[in-house]
């Protein structure tokens, strides 16, 4: 347990800035481990991944290795990736498929839904040695829900449901599962993942902030930098930053801050319709499934992308799954999933890993921009002389919507700031 006080905490987190020690203190990443990722509900993996029996993913919510595995009845559990004998993590491989899950140092092997069902060379245990006293299990974490395929699971005995977590973000979820013929979307294209010297708010808080991209991308985002087209049918990027005249002409699409932390960037001009054969057969799979009023609603692109606090984001314009993992103060892996629209013509599909190879591969056009931002942040908030950062952009221009939501323009910080009082929320509550 790390000694800082809530009267402490609460000193460095104001509506309008933020002190430097948030990203540089080490007793504060651990802090935020045990009572964010600890007690918040953390997306572990996404149903598609583990399709059959056996199917597993290894990942972390916060600094705890955990195996999202899908049981022979069919019900998927977030086991601790930890051996019931000496501690060992059982498995090490990013995903695989076993029936049985066997621990590689002394055999000790459990069932896919985490229970011990064998001991090698059992006649040196006492009698009372008992299989299913739970201290020898791979364990169950407290809780575990998934919404339109998405897996969530808490550490914490006790918290909210899922349901009231996600809140109205929930919508957000809808909005990309739903441009699937089928209603449905599947992480089955692999991923891409890189490691950034900088802490994990730094990631997180980009997926607010739009007021980055006509600078930290002006080389593909400017007016002359149409560097790539991002799919069939495309003319040019995909988000629209300036008018014809060059003047910034994406504040009207509006940022939103959700409730717990979460928040949502508007599409930027653009709502989604291609051109070419394509297109049109995904049309037709949409207007047979949906119907053609229903179809172009759920074919019309509202949103950049969502961010579900604290490790989730949805790129709805990429049609990718992002993931955020901290692992020390000044450390953080960011893992991409391309998404498949179950339903969709293959070529979409094609289309989108190709995407996500142009902008987040190491050496895509897109986000190895933001990662030399984030680690020159992360550097240059060791320079003494000032010790806060700001978010100010955008205060006293924020509306409160409908249904608690925050509402300002694009390039407000309004959606940093709502992931700050999250933050402040969790953090002292112990
Ligand atoms: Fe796993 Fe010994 S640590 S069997
Ligand atoms: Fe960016």
């Amino acid at each position: 347990m790390v000694a800082l006080d809530c009267s402490h905490l609460e000193t460095l987190v104001s509506e309008e800035r933020v002190h430097r020690d948030v990203y540089l203190d080490a007793d504060i990443f651990e802090l935020e481990m045990e009572r964010i990722f600890g007690q918040a509900w953390v997306y572990v993996g996404h149903e598609s991944m583990v399709p059959n029996p056996g199917d597993y993913i290894c990942a972390y919510i916060g600094s705890q290795p955990i195996v999202l595995s899908r049981h022979a009845s069919g019900k998927t559990h977030v086991l601790l990736n930890r051996c019931g004998h000496r501690g060992a993590k059982v498995l090490s491989e990013d995903s695989g498929h076993s029936d049985r899950f066997r621990c590689c140092y002394h055999g000790w092997t459990y069932d896919t839904d985490g229970r011990l069902i064998a001991v090698p060379m059992n006649d040196l245990y006492p009698d009372d040695f008992d299989l299913d006293d739970p201290r020898y299990s791979m364990r169950n974490v407290a809780a575990v829900d998934s919404y339109r395929g998405f897996v969530f699971a808490r550490l914490s005995e006790t918290g909210q449901s899922l349901t009231d977590h996600l809140g109205p973000a929930r919508s957000l979820i809808d909005e990309l599962v739903n441009r699937a013929p089928d209603g449905e979307v599947e992480l089955v294209g692999g991923s891409l993942k890189y490691e950034i010297q900088g802490n994990w708010k730094l990631q997180v808080e980009n997926l607010a902030d739009q007021y980055h991209v006509p600078f930290g991308h002006e080389s593909t985002a400017s007016r002359d930098g149409f560097q790539f087209q991002r799919r069939t049918g495309d003319a040019g990027t995909r988000a629209q930053i300036f008018s014809t005249e060059g003047e910034p002409s994406m504040q009207q699409s509006g940022t939103w801050g959700y409730p717990n932390g979460h928040n949502a960037n508007g599409a930027m001009n653009f709502d989604g319709e291609q051109e070419g054969d394509v297109w049109q057969e995904y049309k037709s799979r949409m207007i047979a499934s949906y119907g053609e009023k229903k179809a172009a609603q759920n074919m019309h692109v509202r949103h950049h992308n969502a961010l579900f606090y604290p490790n989730l984001d949805l790129h709805m314009l990429g049609q990718m799954v992002r993931v955020i993992r901290p692992i020390s103060v000044n450390t953080t892996e960011v893992t991409i999933y391309p998404a498949r629209l179950k339903g969709a013509p293959d070529e979409m599909f094609q289309d989108v890993v190709r995407l996500a190879n142009m902008t987040h591969s190491a050496t895509s056009l897109i986000q190895t921009d933001d990662v030399e931002s984030f680690e020159r942040c992360q550097a240059g908030l060791h320079a003494e002389g000032e010790d806060w950062i700001s978010f100010v952009r955008g205060i006293g221009m924020d509306n409160i919507e409908e249904d608690g939501l925050l509402y300002g323009p694009m390039t407000s910080e309004i959606g940093m700031r709502n992931q700050h009082r999250a933050w402040l929320g969790y953090m002292t509550t112990a």
